[in-house]
Formats: structure tokens, sequence, C-alpha cells
């Protein structure tokens, strides 16, 4: 009975669209460890302020990117694949299951 309401409990925060940290996939938290060790220098995950590159609150949310580009998983992939403008490329610096994961993670923003 108890394991039920846990269960009940837990999908009912997963469907809260402001999910905290304590809520994220095993895919989505090693997204998470990668955006903390590669990407949060120049970007703010939880607030709209911007640091070298804009912030990425809602990225995802949002029907365009910065650029005004789509906000579509292969466009986010590409630009960490091979950087854009003052953002430098992560090719050979995160492998095709980093980028997965830290696209995951932008997911939960
Ligand atoms: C050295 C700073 C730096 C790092 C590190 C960095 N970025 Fe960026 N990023 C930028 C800048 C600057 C821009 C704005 C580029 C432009 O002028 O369009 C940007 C833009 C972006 C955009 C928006 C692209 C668009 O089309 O608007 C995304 C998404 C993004 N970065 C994700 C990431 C992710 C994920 C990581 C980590 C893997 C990361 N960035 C690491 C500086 C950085």
């Amino acid at each position: 009975m108890v394991l039920l309401f846990l269960a009940l409990l837990g999908s009912a925060c997963r469907s809260n669209s402001a999910r905290q940290p304590h809520s994220l996939t095993p895919q989505e938290q090693r997204g998470h460890d990668v955006f903390l060790a590669n990407c949060a220098i120049c970007h703010n995950a939880y607030k709209e302020e911007p640091l070298q590159g804009p912030p990425l609150v809602g990225v995802f949310r949002k029907h365009d990117l910065p650029s005004g580009m789509p906000a579509t998983n292969q466009h986010v992939h590409d630009t960490i694949l091979f950087g854009r403008r003052n953002m430098p490329s992560f090719n050979g610096m995160l492998d095709e299951h980093e980028i997965s994961d830290v696209i995951a993670f932008l997911h939960t923003l």
C-alpha cells in the first residue's frame, strides 16, 4: 500500500512541468553532469541571466533558439558538435552519448 502510494506520488511529480533536479531520469542526470562540467560556465540553466552565452531556461519549450533557429534536437546537437560563433565546438570532447544526454537534460529546463 505504501509502495503504491509512493509510485503514484512519483508519477505525479514526473508530470509536473517545473521538475526539480531530484526527479531527473538517469539519462537526464548524466546530461546534467555533462552540462555542469562543460556548459554551465557560459550558460545559466535555471535563471534568465546571460553569461557568455544565452540562458538556456526553457530552451526546448520555446519555438526558437536564441539565434532564431528552430529549437530542434538536431540543431542543438549540431550547435554542440560544431560550435557557433563564440561557442566552442565539442567535437572530440563529448561523444554522441554525452551529447544525447545533455540534450535530454535541456528538455527538462
Ligand atoms: C565558452 C562559452 C560556451 C560554452 C562552454 C558553451 N556555450 Fe553554448 N553558446 C555560447 C555562445 C556565446 C552562444 C551564442 C552563439 C551565437 O552567437 O549565436 C551559445 C549558444 C548556444 C545555444 C543556442 C544556439 C542557437 O542557435 O541559438 C545552445 C543550445 C547552446 N549554446 C548550448 C550549449 C551546450 C549544451 C553547451 C555544453 C555542451 C554549451 N552551449 C557550451 C557559449 C558557450
